[in-house]
């Protein structure tokens, strides 16, 4: 198991052809210190999450948003490595005045949980058109996901098949 996820960090590390060059908490970092790939990486309650049901959910998103570095930008900006990034700050992306005004923050499982619920009300004047997610369980699933997703989609993929 711990050779399978070396591996698939270099695989990402590959992908990226950055490796090392974030110093601060690498996105995703799990307590561990490895990176996340499996629903067990993740904290709670993320680890108590369906998948399978973020999975489902991001469809949502997806029409705006890709986790795959090499598929750049959509409508939205590209969500690789979100986690513990300064909001606004993804790489040729025009983003709204309000969320660029929230820089020193950062993407956690809780701030996020706070946008995804109405993101016009968390940042008045934002540019995600998204009404929001009602339902507290489908944001903890694809918040689970997208933890997952955003460092290595493929192992997002596998996660959501082994509830
Ligand atoms: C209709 C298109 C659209 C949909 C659907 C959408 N987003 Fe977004 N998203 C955006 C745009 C545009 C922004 C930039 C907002 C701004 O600049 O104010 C954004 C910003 C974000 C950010 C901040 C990224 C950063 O770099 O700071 C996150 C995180 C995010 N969206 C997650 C999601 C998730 C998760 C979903 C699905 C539940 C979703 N979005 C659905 C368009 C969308």
């Amino acid at each position: 198991m711990a050779k399978l996820q070396f591996a698939a960090v270099i695989a990402v590390c590959m992908a990226l052809a950055a490796c090392g060059s974030k110093p601060e908490g690498t996105a995703g970092a799990s307590a561990a210190g490895g990176k996340i790939l499996t629903k067990a990486d993740l904290p709670p309650p993320y680890n108590e999450a369906d998948i399978a049901n973020g999975q489902t959910i991001f469809i949502k998103c997806r029409n705006c948003h890709s986790v795959v570095p090499s598929e750049g930008n959509k409508t939205g900006p590209n969500l690789h490595g979100v986690f513990d990034r300064h909001p606004a700050t993804q790489a040729n992306f025009k983003y709204s005045k309000a969320l660029q005004g929230d820089k020193d923050e950062k993407w956690t499982g809780a701030e996020l949980d706070k946008w995804l619920a109405k993101p016009k009300d968390y940042m008045p004047g934002t540019k995600m058109f998204f009404n929001g997610l009602d339902d507290a369980n489908d944001r903890r699933d694809v918040i689970a996901y997208l933890m997952i997703a955003s460092e290595n989609a493929d192992a997002a993929k596998t996660a959501a098949t082994q509830q």
